[in-house]
C-alpha cells in the first residue's frame, strides 16, 4: 500500500511509527512560579560546531506547551537524557499540569543546580546538557526550539577512560504511542573508506 501521509491512520501515526527510535530530551525548565520538566522525543542534535540540539514541541503562539514558553521566555533549559533508571519517572512528567506546579515535586524527581544556566537539572541523570536559547522556528503545527549546549555533565558510571561509554549509558528510545526501546541490543558495521 501506498498514498499520503493521512492514507496511514494518520501523518502523526505513519510519521511517529516509523522514525524510530528517537531520542527522549528531558527538558527541565524553569519560570517564575515553579520549576518544568517534560519529555520531548522529536529530538535530534542539529550542529557540532557550535553543539546545537534541538527539539519540537507541538503548538505555537498561544498554544505554547509550557516547556518551550519557559525557554523561550528565560532564554535556557537542560536537556536530560532518558536512561532505563529514568523512564518510570520521564513518563510521570509527561501529565499536563498547571504551569505553576513544580513538576520535579510532582513526579517526585530529585533535582541539582545547574552550573551555568539557572534552570535545574534531574540529579540522577547520568547525562544532561545545559543549553542556552539559539534560535526558534515555527513551522506547520510545531515550534522548533534550538538550543547551544555551554555545559555537560557526565556521571562517572558513563565513562571509560574519561570518554562516555555508549555500551554504560543504557538510553532509552522511543517508538510509537506508549513503546519504548532500549539500546542493550547492538551490533558493529564497519562503515567503507
Ligand atoms: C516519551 C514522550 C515523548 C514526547 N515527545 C513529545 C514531542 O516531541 N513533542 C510534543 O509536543 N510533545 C511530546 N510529548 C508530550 C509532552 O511531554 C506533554 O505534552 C507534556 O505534558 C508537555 O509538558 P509541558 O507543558 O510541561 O512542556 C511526549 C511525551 C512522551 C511521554
Amino acid at each position: 500500500m501506498d498514498g499520503s501521509p493521512t492514507d496511514f491512520g494518520s501523518a502523526y501515526r505513519v510519521l511517529s511509527g516509523a522514525v524510530i527510535p528517537r531520542p527522549i530530551a528531558w527538558v527541565s525548565t524553569h519560570n517564575e512560579d515553579a520549576d518544568n520538566l517534560a519529555p520531548y522525543s522529536f529530538f535530534t542534535v542539529a550542529s557540532i560546531d557550535p553543539p546545537i540540539v534541538v527539539f519540537a514541541p507541538v503548538g505555537r503562539g498561544d498554544s505554547l506547551k509550557d516547556t518551550p514558553r519557559n525557554a523561550i521566555e528565560h532564554g535556557e533549559f537542560v536537556i536530560n537524557i532518558v536512561t532505563g533508571d529514568l523512564v518510570e519517572a520521564m513518563n510521570q512528567t509527561a501529565a499536563t499540569v498547571d504551569s505553576g506546579v513544580d513538576e520535579f515535586e510532582h513526579a517526585g524527581i530529585e533535582k541539582a543546580e545547574s552550573t551555568v544556566v539557572d534552570a535545574p537539572r534531574v540529579a540522577d541523570a547520568h547525562v544532561a546538557f545545559e543549553c542556552t536559547l539559539h534560535d526558534t522556528i515555527e513551522m506547520g503545527s510545531s515550534t522548533l526550539v534550538f538550543g547551544e549546549v555551554v555545559h555537560v555533565h557526565v556521571a562517572d558510571n558513563v565513562l571509560t577512560d574519561g570518554k562516555l561509554d555508549t555500551t554504560k549509558l543504557d538510553a532509552v528510545g522511543r517508538l510509537a504511542g506508549s513503546q519504548y526501546a532500549t539500546t542493550r541490543d547492538r551490533f558493529e558495521l564497519t562503515r567503507p573508506p
